[in-house]
Formats: C-alpha cells, sequence, structure tokens
C-alpha cells in the first residue's frame, strides 16, 4: 500500500518519470508506444519533432511509432478501438480534446491526468476554455499538444489569378460566384473535396455561415434543432458548393484532394490548418488562405491531445511523453512543423510561419467554436453517425433524407 502511495507522488510530480528514465525500476519497459495517424508530409514532420523533443527530455526512453496512416484517424480510430477492446493498449494515444473521449472516460480505459496538470503548472499557461472542454466531471484526461483550426480555405493563386480572382470572396454567395467564374475559366472541379469527414468539415463550415456561431454550436449541445429551416438552408448551399467540387471525392484522404489544388486542377480547399505544413512540405509554399466565407471571426477550433490509457506497459515513460507534450519547448517544435499552433499561451510565435503567426493573433480575439469531424464538439458514435449520413447522400442524393438522418443522429447522440 506504502509503496502505490510512493508511486503515484513520484509519477505525479513527475520525478521519476523525467531526467531519470525511471532507473529506480530495473525491470520497467523502456519504449513508449505512441500511437497516432501522422503517417507522412506535415502530419509526420511535426511527429518528428515532437519525437525529438521527447529523446531530450527523457533519456532512457525510446519512442515507438505505432502510426495508423488516414486522414482524421478513420482507419487508426478502429485499429485502436480493436486493442482497446481486447485490453492491449498502446502506451498513448492521440485523440481530440472535448467530447472525443467520452466513451473511453466512461469505460474506465483512460486515467485521470488531474495530478500531472497541477504538478506541471498547466493550469496556467492554457487557455480557461480549453480546460474547460477537457473537464469531465472535474477530471482531465489528455495533455494538448496544439490548437488547429478547421474553418480555412486554402488557395492556389496562380489558379485563381488565371480566373481574374484576386480576393478572398466577402461571404457565401460571392464565393459561389468566384466557383462558377473559375469553372467558366475552364477548372473543372474548382473546390477539392475528399471522403466523408471532409464533407462534414465543408457542411460545419456551412451551417456556421448559415446559423451563426452560437446557434451553430447548439447543434451539438441540443439548443439548436437539426430539424430547422436555417439547416435546410444551410444543406441547400451545401449541396450547391458539391456541384464545384471533383466527381471522385468519395474516395479521396486529403491529401490526394490537396494534390488537385497543388497541381492547379482546383482553385480552393476547405482543410484544417495541418494543410499550412503540408502545403508547403509538398510545393505550394505560395498557397493563399481565409476564413470559410461568412464565419466572420469563428474560429472552428480542435486539439490534438494525448493520453494515459489504463494498463498501458510503460506508465513512467508515458508521462515523460506527457510532460513533454504539455511543455513550451515541445509545443514550439511540434507546432512549428505541424500547422497547428500552440495550445499553451506562453510560446513566442518568432519561428512560426506567417500562417501560424496569423493564426496565433486570430486565437486570441475570435469566437471559437467546436469542431465534430475532429471530435471537440461530438462523441466518435455521433460522429460515425453523420459521416454515414453523408456517405448515403452521396449515393442517394436527397437532401430531405440527409437533413433527416442528421437530426436522428442528434436525438440519438446528443449529451444534453
Ligand atoms: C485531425 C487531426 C490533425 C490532422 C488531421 C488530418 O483530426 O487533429 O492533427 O492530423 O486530422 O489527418
Amino acid at each position: 500500500m506504502r509503496m502505490v502511495a510512493v508511486l503515484a507522488v513520484a509519477a505525479v510530480l513527475g520525478v521519476a518519470a523525467c531526467g531519470s528514465g525511471g532507473d529506480d525500476d530495473v525491470t520497467a519497459p523502456s519504449t513508449v508506444e505512441v500511437f497516432t495517424w501522422w503517417a507522412e508530409g506535415g502530419e509526420k514532420a511535426g511527429l518528428d519533432a515532437l519525437v525529438a523533443r521527447f529523446g531530450a527530455d527523457c533519456p532512457g526512453q525510446r519512442f515507438e511509432n505505432a502510426a495508423v496512416a488516414g486522414g482524421a484517424g478513420v482507419n487508426a480510430k478502429q485499429a485502436l478501438a480493436d486493442r482497446m477492446a481486447r485490453k492491449d493498449p498502446p502506451d498513448t494515444f492521440q485523440a481530440h480534446a472535448g467530447a472525443e473521449l467520452t466513451e473511453y472516460i466512461d469505460a474506465g480505459r483512460v486515467q485521470d491526468l488531474t495530478g500531472y496538470y497541477d504538478a506541471w503548472g498547466l493550469r496556467a499557461v492554457l487557455p480557461r476554455g480549453l480546460i474547460d472542454d477537457l473537464t469531465v466531471n472535474g477530471k482531465i484526461y489528455s495533455v494538448p499538444a496544439n490548437i488547429h483550426r478547421a474553418n480555412v480555405i486554402w488557395t492556389n493563386p496562380a489558379v485563381l489569378a488565371r480566373a481574374g480572382i484576386t480576393g478572398p470572396p466577402k461571404d457565401l454567395p460571392a464565393f459561389m460566384t468566384d466557383l462558377a467564374r473559375l469553372k467558366a475559366a475552364g477548372v473543372e472541379a474548382p473546390l477539392a473535396l475528399g471522403r466523408d469527414w471532409t464533407q462534414l468539415m465543408l457542411l460545419e463550415a456551412v451551417l456556421i455561415s448559415d446559423l451563426g456561431a452560437e446557434k451553430f454550436a447548439g447543434l451539438f449541445t441540443g439548443a439548436t434543432p437539426w430539424t430547422g429551416a436555417p439547416v435546410t438552408t444551410a444543406i441547400t448551399d451545401f449541396v450547391r458548393l458539391l456541384g464545384y467540387a471533383n466527381l471522385d471525392r468519395d474516395s479521396l484522404d486529403w491529401p490526394q484532394a490537396e494534390r488537385l489544388l497543388i497541381d492547379g486542377k482546383a482553385g480552393y480547399q476547405l482543410m484544417g490548418d495541418w494543410e499550412a505544413a503540408d502545403l508547403t512540405a509538398k510545393g505550394l509554399p505560395g498557397y493563399g488562405w481565409f476564413t470559410f466565407p461568412g464565419n466572420g471571426t469563428t474560429f472552428q477550433w480542435l486539439a490534438d491531445s494525448f493520453t494515459l490509457p489504463t494498463g498501458a506497459p510503460n506508465a513512467t515513460g508515458t508521462t515523460c511523453w506527457l510532460k513533454t507534450v504539455g511543455s513550451a519547448a515541445g509545443q514550439q517544435a511540434f507546432n512549428t512543423a505541424k500547422g497547428s499552433i500552440p495550445a499553451r499561451t506562453d510560446v513566442s510565435p518568432a519561428g512560426f510561419a506567417p500562417y501560424q503567426r496569423a493564426a496565433m493573433a486570430d486565437w486570441k480575439t475570435a469566437v471559437p467554436v467546436p469542431s465534430c469531424a475532429h471530435g471537440s464538439a461530438c462523441s466518435q458514435p455521433w460522429q460515425s453517425a453523420i459521416n454515414a449520413a453523408l456517405t448515403a447522400y452521396a449515393t442517394g442524393h436527397d437532401a430531405s433524407t440527409l437533413q433527416a438522418d442528421l437530426a436522428t443522429a442528434a436525438d440519438q447522440f446528443v449529451r444534453p
């Protein structure tokens, strides 16, 4: 009993965890298996930068890469669920701050990290709103590495210039006009789009424009009905936008849709700001960007965070990983390479790309709304139900069925 208490205190203070590499316990495994979906491009570059920092912070601990490729974790989440179900968790896994961890928290599959927040001083350096979103019944179960923005349009300026488009559209109707202009100029699919979850991002952005930030957020708390006329309007706009997108979208992941933009086959792509680092890495450093038309000052946020699963083989090494993830140096290294901005408020903008410096400034003043496609607004089963509704729309093309399916999903999964 006393032994358990001593270990618990040591772990909370990070004493055994960092620096010593858990030297006291010679039998402790020294490999930290890190499960993510960051397997290539800017995402892998971000992970590599974090791993380098981990190597410096946690001598004696070795990073083991358990990445499962597929944007937004489409394949990783299922692989993780299988492992968690057979009680074979990795040492840590990537999850979004917010509703996404609900099921694992309810089932006791991830450990309470609240003590580390106090020991590492995280409460003082993370935004209050983010701490609130991470807190479930007074406890916190993950450490955020970053803030990403979802509602951004990325552009290929050369393609736009050829069609005489020189600036961002002021609202959604003006965006439709510019898309039509590109089409008239011979760009077959002006808006690059990918599979289900990328379509959900587009739908969410349109919902923000047509409902406003507050009513949009209410869609995920039960305060805004999915059956109402404003949602019908948004679905109509969404369908119009699909008319400007590539027809093979249902079979493309986001980097393949991004390829259309890089190759000049599209003028625009809606994607989270992991695209900033990826465009630079893949040959379009002169990209343009603007907030989705009609979203005003809304900043649709999501945060990648890391957990300590129940039964993680190397809790000591994982604690050190989590400390690096939450540290200023870790967030500086990770985010400069990843396209996101630090979740911490005390990291200097120096060394960040112009896009990221602009995002840092926006984050301070913008209206934050969460994302369902990236787990801050809705649970995983809810997200899967919406993705299934969008997949059904792709074959049935029935807008009223889509709205009904979205309403049914909300009824089933909303937690007031
Ligand atoms: C998001 C994740 C980002 C990025 C993106 C594309 O869900 O938060 O960090 O990896 O998916 O894969």
